[in-house]
Parts: C-alpha cells; sequence; structure tokens
C-alpha cells in the first residue's frame, strides 16, 4: 500500500469532496496536545495536522508514522519551521517498534484505520493496547455509516464504497469496506470517552481510553 501517487492532491481531492468537514473532524480533539508529554500520530499524512498543533503549541515529543515517503516529504517541509519536537517515521506501522522510552500518552490516527480490513485494525489496536499508558488517549477521526434508510445515508453509501474503490485502485489499501470502529475497539477494551461528529455522525472524531482506566466526562 503506498499513498505516494496521490500525496500532493491529497489535500485537493479532501476540499471538493467534503469542503472543510474532515479538517474540523481532526480538530476536534486538538487540545488535548496541551496536556501531553509524548504523541504518537499514526499515518500522519501531509503534515497539516502537525501544522495545527504547532499553532496552538506543545512541548510534547511528537513522532509521526507513515507509509509514503511522498506524505513523509510534504509533512516534513510544514512543519521544519515550527518549534515542534517532531520525529517522522517513513515506515508501515505494523512495522514500527516502540521504544522504552517513548511510550505516547496521546494517540491520534486520523482516517487511517478505515485503510484496512477489520482483522488488520483488530491486530493495530491490540498493539496499541499493549504500548499505551493507563492514562493513554487514543483519538481516532473517521467515518461509521449509522442505520440504513434515509436518502443521505443512501449517499453515504455510495461516497463511501467509490471512495473505497479509488484507494484500493491507486493507493492499495486493502479495506474493501469500512471497518466498523466503534465496535472493534469496545471489544478490544476500549471505552469511548468522548464523540463528536459531522454529517449525522457520518464523519466522527472519538475519544477512546482503556476500560477501566478511563475516567468518564
Ligand atoms: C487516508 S490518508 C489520511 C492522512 C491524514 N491522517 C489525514 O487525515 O489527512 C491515510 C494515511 O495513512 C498512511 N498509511 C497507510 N497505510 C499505512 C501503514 N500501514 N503504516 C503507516 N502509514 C500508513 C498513508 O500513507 C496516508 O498518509
Amino acid at each position: 500500500m503506498s499513498f505516494d501517487r496521490v500525496a500532493n492532491c491529497y489535500q485537493w481531492m479532501e476540499k471538493i469532496v467534503f469542503r472543510t468537514d474532515l479538517e474540523k473532524v481532526r480538530n476536534f480533539h486538538l487540545r488535548l496536545v496541551r496536556d501531553a508529554e509524548s504523541i504518537l500520530i499514526i499515518g500522519g499524512g501531509d503534515g497539516r495536522f502537525l501544522k495545527n498543533i504547532s499553532e496552538i503549541g506543545t512541548d510534547a515529543q511528537i513522532v509521526s508514522v507513515d507509509s509514503s515517503s511522498e506524505m513523509i516529504r510534504l509533512s516534513q517541509s510544514r512543519t521544519h519551521n515550527t518549534e515542534l519536537d517532531v520525529r517522522h517515521v517513513c515506515q508501515n506501522f505494523q512495522d514500527f517498534e516502540f521504544s522504552e522510552n517513548f511510550r505516547p500518552d496521546l494517540i491520534f490516527a486520523h482516517f487511517f484505520l478505515d485503510c484496512f480490513t477489520e482483522d488488520e485494525v483488530i491486530l493495530i489496536v491490540n498493539r496499541l493496547s499493549k504500548s499505551s499508558l493507563k492514562s493513554t488517549k487514543l483519538v481516532i477521526s473517521d467515518f461509521f455509516l449509522p442505520e440504513k434508510g434515509s436518502v443521505s445515508g443512501i449517499y453515504r453509501r455510495i461516497l463511501t464504497y467509490v471512495m473505497i474503490r479509488f484507494f484500493r485502485l491507486f493507493c492499495r489499501i486493502s479495506a474493501k469496506k469500512l471497518p466498523n470502529i466503534p465496535k472493534i475497539m469496545r471489544s478490544t477494551g476500549w471505552t469511548c470517552t468522548a464523540h463528536k461528529s459531522l454529517r449525522d455522525e457520518f464523519i466522527n472524531s472519538w475519544v477512546w481510553e482503556l476500560e477501566g482506566y478511563s475516567k468518564r466526562p
């Protein structure tokens, strides 16, 4: 899988289809960076989110992992004159090794898990569970298809189908349908402690904490 072919036009494609909605959703829980000491960003993409982090400011140590060298190049160019303490890692996340001195207390995965099959998402989430602290917050932004029925629901199903076909063709993603992220998270021992969405819960940002350790708002 590689997003190299679409990296340069990714933000424009996003804006044509969703206008500013994905940008808004990525930023719903941005303020959490203020209290974080170590931040992991998975599938960080072209660096627009890192740029937003730099605008609100943080002293946290940040690691941003992405398997696309073009995405990493764009992200580095967006962040090189910021004050962020960020290390870019160009690697498949499944091969990323957590070091003893980097245990993130905040993890962001924006529109990343929808690239994978449900079995792959479970493996990724289980790896995150093992490497998380009791207090780690995992912020996932992604699509969800609520119950069928409405006309807008039909439109969203068609849009989702087209997006997945497009990214399967050009980026070789393995997903054939949207993974059911809330279901997977609950079944792997995480509790949702905050949730905001747009377009009738089609575009979401959830904050998850390990069950038994979370403080409900
Ligand atoms: C749909 S894009 C989202 C990018 C960004 N998070 C955003 O919200 O704009 C998915 C990103 O995940 C990266 N990616 C896909 N598979 C990956 C993997 N196995 N390991 C690391 N990054 C991966 C892609 O290169 C791409 O940048």
